[in-house]
């Protein structure tokens, strides 16, 4: 057997958090204080279960948890090793290492059965409305109606967002994302495309360039444009946007906007080496992010990622959410976390813009975070997608393995199905909508063309039976 080469093992702090969750806080703290180098190799998971005293799975899953971020990497047949990618010196530079409060524990609560309007197979972004406690939120919403302690004759337009709001939504970001802000942060908005608006008037000038992932969301791109920039595409590979592509062009971007947790729509993860260097790149020439952090609450395996705004030094990044995916779209809140140093320019804005969704809609979701109801929402619907996502997954290879192969599926609302012949996307859309359909390519997102196409298969919102007849409408137009 080969022999450790490793120096000193991180040390495993004791305390409440599963045991997994504990040896992945101690490699990733290992890594990031420069402890463990980056090409060092790590003991197997055999030698360090024995060392620690813990179960192999145990270090298994906690590997696979800093394999996902980037903090190791695997070579078959030599071992698991920290990244190579990752930069020196860097999370040294930006860490303050403050602890996270803990997320109350849920309560119980019935369900409800209705019956919902329903959007057509293979639609992403669409949430399992039959799944969601309606009954209890109505409940939650009636008794801000009834005894609210903030007055409903109000345009809501207070300091951001309905205070105890921003506050639920700084502790649920800073355990579930590792995002570093507090309440006065936050701004409160009518879903994630607001913010965007509210970013590109707050930052954008006539004529400035903004660079965006290609493909990426049209919502992006329109908002930028209208406000002004020159929209500028950078292409992605398995890790996301290319970083030195960025530094390669002549303007420097006044704004770069990302999805590093889950590509949209692709669903690539950015890993921490790759973000350290746009961070780095952002630093030096003086360029905004905005980290778009769209359905990445919905990672099937292990926590969902950090956010790339937990390793920046937080003065020049924004980081973007939204409750219109983790609830339903028709909630319409969303959240806008921006630096101290600008906060007061966005909320004149945002003031302005009267951004704001109603106040009894927002401490109606207040409460639903605060008693628990939120976390538990998530990790029923985290159950429910990935038991779609592999049945969907496993019927398109078995019907369609000719035309499509799947791409990652790990986590979110929808995959992609890359093709592997010729298809006409428009025609497909266009066969797909006489049958009642949504067959939706990766090329009509834009805002470049796409060196592979695919079909985007949204699963969140749909039963077997309903995947399966859309499954034969796909074969049978494909193959017309
Ligand atoms: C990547 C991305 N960001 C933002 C949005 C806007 O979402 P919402 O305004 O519903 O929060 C979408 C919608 O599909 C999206 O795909």
């Amino acid at each position: 057997m080969k022999r450790d080469k490793s120096t000193a093992l991180p040390r495993l702090k004791r305390g409440q958090l599963p045991a997994y969750q504990r040896v992945y806080e101690a490699f990733r703290d290992a890594v990031r204080s420069g402890q463990l180098k980056s090409g060092q190799r790590v003991p197997s998971s055999r030698e360090l279960a024995l060392k620690y005293g813990v179960a192999r799975i145990t270090v298994t899953q906690g590997y696979e948890q800093l394999i996902a971020e980037g903090y190791l990497e695997t070579k078959k047949g030599s071992g698991t090793f920290v990244a190579k990618e990752l930069p020196d010196g860097f999370f040294r530079a930006g860490l303050d290492g403050k602890q996270s409060r803990p997320i109350e524990r849920p309560r119980p609560h019935r369900g409800s059965a209705s019956s919902y309007i329903e959007q057509p197979p293979f639609l992403s972004g669409c949430a399992a409305l039959d799944d969601f406690p309606a009954e209890l939120w109505l409940k939650l919403y009636a008794k801000q109606l009834r005894g609210s302690p903030y007055s409903l004759n109000t345009y809501g337009h207070g300091e951001g967002g309905f205070r105890e709001l921003r506050e639920a939504i700084a502790g649920h970001l800073s355990t579930q994302r590792g995002v570093r802000c507090e309440a006065g942060q936050v701004l409160i908005l009518s879903g994630s495309q607001p913010g965007i608006e509210l970013v590109a008037r707050a930052l954008v000038n006539l004529g400035d360039t903004v660079a965006v992932e290609n493909p990426s969301y049209r919502g992006i791109t329109n908002s930028f444009r209208m406000n002004g920039a020159k929209i500028r595409s950078v292409p992605l590979d398995e890790q996301g946007m290319l970083v030195d592509v960025l530094d390669r062009m002549k303007t420097v971007p006044r704004v770069v906007v990302v999805t590093p947790a889950r590509q949209f729509p692709l669903g690539v993860a950015m890993p921490v080496g790759r973000q350290a260097a746009l961070l780095e790149w952002a630093r030096k020439s003086g360029a905004w992010i905005l980290e778009d952090d769209y359905d990445s609450e919905f990672r099937f395996r292990g926590k969902p990622l950090p956010a790339m705004q937990s390793l920046s030094n937080q003065d020049r990044i924004l980081y973007l959410g939204t409750f219109t995916r983790s609830m339903f779209p028709d909630l319409r809140i969303g959240y806008l976390v921006v630096p101290r140093s600008v906060y007061p320019d966005f909320l004149a804005l945002w003031k302005t813009a009267a951004m704001n969704p109603p106040v009894s809609l927002q401490a109606t979701l207040a409460a639903f975070i605060r008693e628990g109801h939120f976390q538990r929402h998530l990790r029923k619907m985290r159950k429910l997608y990935e038991r779609r996502s592999r049945w969907l997954a496993e019927r398109v290879e078995d019907l369609l393995g000719d035309w499509i192969e799947v791409g990652v599926t790990d986590g979110g609302m929808h995959f992609v199905g890359y093709y592997k012949q010729p298809v006409d996307p428009l025609r497909l859309a266009e066969e797909g909508r006489k049958r009642g359909y949504v067959f939706m390519s990766i090329s009509s997102y834009g805002p470049d063309s796409v060196e592979r196409d695919g079909l985007i298969f949204g699963f969140s919102s749909f039963s077997e039976e309903k995947m399966e007849a859309g499954l034969q409408a796909l074969r049978e137009v494909l193959e017309s």
